[in-house]
């Protein structure tokens, strides 16, 4: 199968305070040791007050832009993927474009959560393909820290600012989603994309899937137009902005789904599973990643994870590890690089790139 598009730069940046999990253990029952184990977490990076989501990808534009040699003006199309846009609406792209300082060119969000940045390479390729773009910016960004349900005494604990003990009161009401607070950090990554001359480079295939008979598995149950208000007091003080997840059934789904789709992308591209050198799992969980990696039987190097630094960053998590892997040298010119996840909707889905 022939590329036609190809990444030429990548970049990400987190949000700016990082919190350790021993953090969290200050203002829900929780424990680093707990943290460690379900999730393989050891820190995560939230922003600062003011910082919006936008910041954060127009922030991992202008590296990507800078390791691809683009100049900002250059870019023709602007795709972002997020859950959490700056406002219900507008989305993410046109703030992303004029906090870029670039003119009135096309700018699209991608709304799959998890699987936000396999689905948007499909659409990037295709826009490329199409003739629609040539020098094309992709970011996923994310600010989940506008989920958590703590007061601002709460949060000058949690960012490292005062050690003094929240209420007992305070420490239940935020036990109440312990599970979920854990798992997220902020942070976005973004890449240079367009068309290439050499085909044996760039993305190769897609694979992509949902099933939306379940989206109550992982979903947030205020803020949505099933709701006259779409956003109350009522929701508020339910603590309903906060995700609702039955994580064992992300799990199960994850472990099943993303191994199938890693082998649908092999298949339609005509490759082997063994042909592939490296594995980048969307970071939900590390046990998630293992589960995935056990079910290929893929050996240890070739498969990459840094959930353990990021917390899960959603949309970001695969530009981030990618842009890691290739400045490490764990990903070199020729290399077979299969991206896969799963998120909320569900939706999933895997995607093959010759680097
Ligand atoms: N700290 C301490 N204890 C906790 C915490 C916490 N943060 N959260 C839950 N517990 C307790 C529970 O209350 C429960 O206690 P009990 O046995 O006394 O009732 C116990 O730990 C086990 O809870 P479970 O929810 O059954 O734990 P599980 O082993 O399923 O792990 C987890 C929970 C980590 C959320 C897991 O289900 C999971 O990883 N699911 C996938 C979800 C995921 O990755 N979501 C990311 C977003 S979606 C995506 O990116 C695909």
């Amino acid at each position: 199968m022939q590329a036609f598009t190809r990444i030429f730069g990548s970049g990400f940046v987190t949000g700016e305070t990082l919190v350790p999990n021993e953090r969290m253990s200050k203002v829900c029952d929780t424990s680093d040791e707990w943290i460690r184990e379900r999730s393989g977490i050891q820190e995560r990076y939230f922003v600062n007050e003011g910082t919006a989501t936008s910041d954060l990808a127009v922030g991992a534009a202008k590296k990507a832009l800078a390791d691809a040699n683009v100049k900002a003006e250059e870019i023709d199309y602007i795709v972002v993927a997020t859950m959490t846009p700056d406002y219900y609406f507008p989305g993410l792209g046109s703030l992303v474009q004029s906090k870029l300082g670039l003119g009135h060119i096309p700018a699209l969000d991608i709304r799959q959560q998890c699987s936000g940045f396999v689905y948007g390479l499909q659409v990037c390729d295709a826009l490329i393909r199409a003739g629609q773009a040539k020098r094309l910016l992709f970011i996923g960004a994310e600010i989940h820290s506008g989920f958590m349900p703590f007061s601002k005494k709460g949060w000058d604990v949690v960012m490292g600012r005062s050690n003094e003990a929240i209420s007992q009161e305070e420490r239940d009401w935020n036990s109440k989603f312990r599970h979920l607070l854990v798992l997220f950090g902020d942070a976005a990554g973004a890449v240079v994309m367009g068309p290439t001359d050499d085909p044996q480079r760039g993305l190769l295939g897609f694979s992509l899937h949902s099933d939306g008979k379940n989206p109550e598995a992982l979903y947030v149950p205020s803020a949505g137009f099933a709701y006259r208000p779409y956003f109350s007091e009522e929701h508020v003080r339910e603590g309903r902005f906060v995700p609702v997840m039955d994580g064992r059934n992300v799990f199960k789904m994850a472990v099943t789904r993303m191994p199938e789709a890693v082998l649908e992308v092999c298949a339609k591209a005509g490759v082997k599973l063994d042909d592939i050198n490296l594995l980048i799992p969307h970071q939900a969980n590390l046990r998630i990643s293992e589960g995935v990696q056990k079910a290929l039987k893929l050996p240890d190097d070739r498969v990459y994870n840094n959930i353990q630094r990021y917390g899960n960053t959603t949309a970001a998590t695969i530009p981030i590890a990618y842009d890691e892997c290739r400045k490490a040298g764990r990903i070199k010119k020729g290399d077979l690089v299969c991206f896969v996840g799963l998120g909320a909707g569900y939706h999933w889905g895997a995607t093959l790139m010759r680097e």
